[in-house]
């Protein structure tokens, strides 16, 4: 059976959703869309072939619709998400899941008050087959414990729009979600330095690049630049340094060029590029979990984790002094799947 699939929130990354749901996962198909931008709305489902409903409610509330896709702004997110659970749609949710950690525990408190999982959050990082494959090796444990993770989150660049801010809360949120997984556990303390020296290339409202140190449970140390005007491309690092030897990221390429005596390998231009095949990983679990009536991709609770992290950061960022990251205890509706 083909799942019929709304999507809210028609511009960049609904587009690419869109795109990957009727043209690469297999059985679903977008057959609803819905945009505040009426016109764009109505102009782009005419060219997909799904109806445009301009209020995201009555998507949602739709008998027609077997799960909802939120790619609107941020600040709409849980609003919509909680109208799912009260309507009991699967919604698959692009981060973050809430704008604030308040807003991700009344959508972990609804779906515990139903009982059980509706909601996937677009943390694809989780998908991707280098961080699989580092997951995979620490778990066997021959490298012994981690003891350092090393990473990086660049960008060629970035619009006059994107601030100092959004470093940790659209940037670095993939590396605390992707991180706490590959070494199953959460953070306890948070410090960012922002370095004096700035790139040339940056604008008045943000400061880059930036330096985001955690520390998790068991004492692991990690730290993440941001630099988003490296200018070079998208490039994303992980080493994780254990007792017995290093594992870290590729970025996966699949030719060289050789020419004018220079041999080199191509750097991904952005996350679309980077990230596609994880994208559709995430999504063809979505749509099978659907099917099955049992969703495993990260979870509300993954978006809540995810948000009192980067608050902490923020919140380090803003006092320049370490901070502590506290939680609430996780409900058990989340424990047999944590850290699938
Ligand atoms: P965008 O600005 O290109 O598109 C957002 C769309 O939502 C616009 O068409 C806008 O008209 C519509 N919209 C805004 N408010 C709405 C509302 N109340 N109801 C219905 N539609 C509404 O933004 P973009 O880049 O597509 O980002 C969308 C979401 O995806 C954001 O939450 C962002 O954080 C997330 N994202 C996730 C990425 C990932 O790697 N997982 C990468 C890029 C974005």
């Amino acid at each position: 059976m083909e799942l019929r699939i709304g999507v809210i929130g028609i511009g960049a990354m609904g587009r690419d959703h869109v795109d990957r749901i009727n043209n690469r996962v297999n059985d679903a198909r977008v057959t609803a869309i819905s945009d505040i931008n009426q016109e764009e709305g109505l102009k782009y489902g005419a060219e997909i072939g799904a109806e445009f409903i301009s209020n995201a409610e009555d998507l949602i509330a739709s008998d027609e619709i077997d799960g909802v896709v939120i790619t609107s702004w941020d600040p709409t997110h849980e609003e919509y998400v909680l109208e799912a659970i009260k309507n009991n749609k699967y919604v698959f949710c692009e981060k973050p899941l809430s704008v604030d950690s308040a807003g991700c525990m009344n959508i972990v408190n609804a779906e515990v008050e139903k009982g059980e999982r509706l909601v996937q959050v677009g943390f694809m990082r989780r998908f991707d087959r280098g961080y699989e494959d580092i997951k995979k090796e620490l778990d066997k444990g021959q490298l012994g414990e981690p003891l350092l993770l090393h990473c990086t989150h660049r960008n060629a660049e970035v619009d006059s729009k994107y601030d100092t801010p959004m470093a940790v809360e659209n940037t670095a949120v993939h590396e605390v979600d992707a991180l706490r997984w590959l070494l199953q556990e959460d953070f306890v303390q948070a410090e960012v330095i922002l370095p004096k020296k700035q790139t040339t290339n940056t604008h008045a409202n943000l400061h880059d690049p930036q330096f985001m140190l955690l520390q998790t449970e068991s004492g692991v140390c990690i730290d993440i630049e941001v630099f988003v005007n490296c200018k070079f491309g998208y490039d994303i690092n992980c080493k994780v340094v254990c007792e017995n030897g290093e594992i870290g990221l590729t970025n996966p390429t699949y030719y060289s060029i050789k020419t004018e005596n220079k041999d080199y390998k191509r750097v991904p231009s952005d996350w679309k590029e980077r990230f596609i095949e994880a994208y559709d990983k995430e999504f063809q679990l979505w749509v099978e979990g659907i099917k099955q009536q049992r969703i495993t991709g990260p979870s509300a609770w993954d978006g809540y984790m995810a948000s009192v992290t980067t608050t902490a950061l923020s919140l380090a960022r803003d006092t320049g002094e370490k901070t502590t990251i506290n939680f609430e205890e996780m409900p058990n509706l989340y424990k047999q799947e944590q850290f699938v």
